[in-house]
């Protein structure tokens, strides 16, 4: 744990992100007595019928939501250190009565706390928020105290509205850290994956274009897009999953090894292989998109896309997306990264997947078939590694048989696994900031994702996939048009 103070604020406490994930976090992170001692929680947010002190939606969020059950000392422990503030993100009021709660906090533990600022509201609030802090003078850090703003995701829709946000958060905010979060790399099967590579003497030797024949990260959801169309269909597949989840994963499995393990050491290694991401110039073929149409899916009947509530006629946003991306480094020339992501795919899964070039090998065995050998991080919903290699199917014959080698943290005799927004919290309690990318890493993903919607917008329509496969025909040619297959596919 930690002992310094620290008063984190969420703003929009109310909404559903709020409610299903940071607040259950804070629950998990407080059983487990890694909140600091005066630790104090306020929520900001307009105020409704169902509560004044927004208390009892607490308790319901953190019974129904959280990892660890409901123990009352916890509870009442929390429940004491919470505050709500009713109020208008544009309104004077509230933010004057955050200044005092802070205030009268500090003065009683005698010492300035850190301030961590959580934007769980839409992006449109940011800027403004960021900018009544400022006004109130709770943007500055004093007296060794740190002062966080930490944005959620979607940071801008595109490159330029990228940079502008950064820019009006920075000009709001000039005394203390900006921080945007991607919620995968709370996620701890993808946290491991520097210690596998860089902790271990067998894996990162492999690591390259040498005896890496192309890499697959996949990132499908059975669920459709639930009640968020208003959200979603201005969003879609690329901008939602891809330009963030994706892209993440893609620079953390590509980076080279970072001299540290500070955040400025791994961002820089980041943002150096994901400026290195290049497009192919057929983009007709190697950017792809779909959007799901009315069907079944385990065994259900499904709305389509077209059909779900909110979702304006005719819509041509993709609920699917596959991209395939060079890396012009040493390292990757030459080895194509294929990223697919999208809704209503044929099971929830995602994972990293190296597949390894044949052996150079006359020994293909009766069924003259080498199956490649295949290295996969899998992040959810099984957590662990996966290696895939051919043995001698027993007796007198040569055939060879694709067999797999597993670590499951479900199984193994490790703590258990902490909730991703659990981890991320945490990390920002000690002041730990490395799991959260940079300006330049996020500014680089969206380069790459409007090259590809560029593309898109001058193409007619998405193409439609049936609920429960693996995504339109498009997908799956890409891939033949390379001579490879999805490794999940059909
Ligand atoms: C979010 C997207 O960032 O990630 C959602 O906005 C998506 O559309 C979600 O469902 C997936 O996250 P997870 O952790 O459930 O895999």
């Amino acid at each position: 744990g930690t002992t310094q103070p620290t008063a984190l604020v969420i703003f929009g406490i109310a909404g559903s992100l709020s409610r299903r994930k940071l607040l259950p976090a804070i629950y998990d992170l407080a059983n487990r007595g890694l909140l600091p001692p005066d630790f104090f929680l306020i929520g900001m947010d307009r105020p409704t019928a169902e509560h004044t002190d927004f208390v009892l939606p607490m308790l319901d969020a953190v019974t129904t939501h959280a990892r660890t059950p409901l123990r009352e000392r916890t509870w009442r422990w929390l429940r004491d250190r919470f505050r709500f503030i009713p109020g208008d993100f544009g309104q004077e009021t509230p933010f004057i009565a955050l200044k005092e709660t802070i205030a009268s906090a500090e003065r009683r533990n005698g010492i300035p706390a850190h301030h961590v600022y959580y934007l769980s509201t839409p992006p449109s609030c940011y800027a403004p928020v960021a900018e009544q802090l400022r006004r109130h003078g709770l943007a500055d850090a004093r007296g060794g105290a740190r002062s966080l703003l930490i944005a959620e995701k979607p940071f801008g829709y595109d490159l330029a509205s990228a940079r502008a946000l950064a820019t009006a958060l920075r000009r709001a905010f000039p005394g203390g850290r900006i921080l945007c979060t991607d919620h995968y790399l709370g996620k701890e099967a993808l946290r491991n994956i520097t210690a596998l590579r860089f902790g271990n003497t067998v894996f990162e030797p492999l690591w390259n274009r040498r005896h890496v024949d192309h890499v697959q990260i996949t990132l499908a959801e059975d669920e459709g897009i639930g009640g968020r169309a208003e959200y979603y269909d201005g969003a879609g597949a690329a901008r939602d999953t891809m330009q963030n989840h994706l892209m993440q994963l893609l620079a953390l499995t590509a980076m080279d090894e970072p001299r540290t393990f500070d955040h400025d050491t791994v961002s820089a290694e980041k943002t150096k292989v994901l400026r290195a991401v290049r497009l192919p110039s057929d983009l007709d073929t190697y950017a792809v998109r779909g959007q799901y149409t009315r069907g079944r899916q385990h065994a259900a009947p499904v709305p389509g896309y077209q059909q779900e509530e909110g979702v304006a006629p005719g819509s041509t946003t993709e609920t699917f997306a596959a991209l395939k991306v060079e890396i012009d480094n040493q390292r990757w020339a030459g080895v194509p990264f294929y990223l697919r992501t999208g809704k209503r795919l044929r099971q929830r899964v995602t994972e990293i997947s190296l597949v390894f070039k044949n052996a150079p090998t006359a020994f293909t065995g009766e069924s003259h078939r080498n199956p490649p050998n295949v290295l996969s991080l899998q992040v959810q919903p099984r957590q662990g590694v996966e290696l895939r290699f051919g043995v001698k199917v027993p007796g007198s014959t040569t055939d060879i048989q694709d067999v797999t080698m597993g670590f499951d943290y479900g199984e193994s005799t490790l703590p258990p696994v902490p909730g991703e927004y659990e981890s991320l919290i945490a990390d920002v309690l000690r002041g730990d900031t490395t799991l959260f990318p940079s300006r330049p890493e996020i500014e680089h993903s969206w380069r790459i994702i409007d090259a590809a919607r560029e593309h898109w917008s001058r193409r007619g329509r998405p193409e439609p996939y049936a609920p429960g496969t693996w995504g339109p025909a498009a997908a799956e040619r890409m891939l033949r048009s390379d001579g490879r297959a999805w490794l999940r596919s059909g």
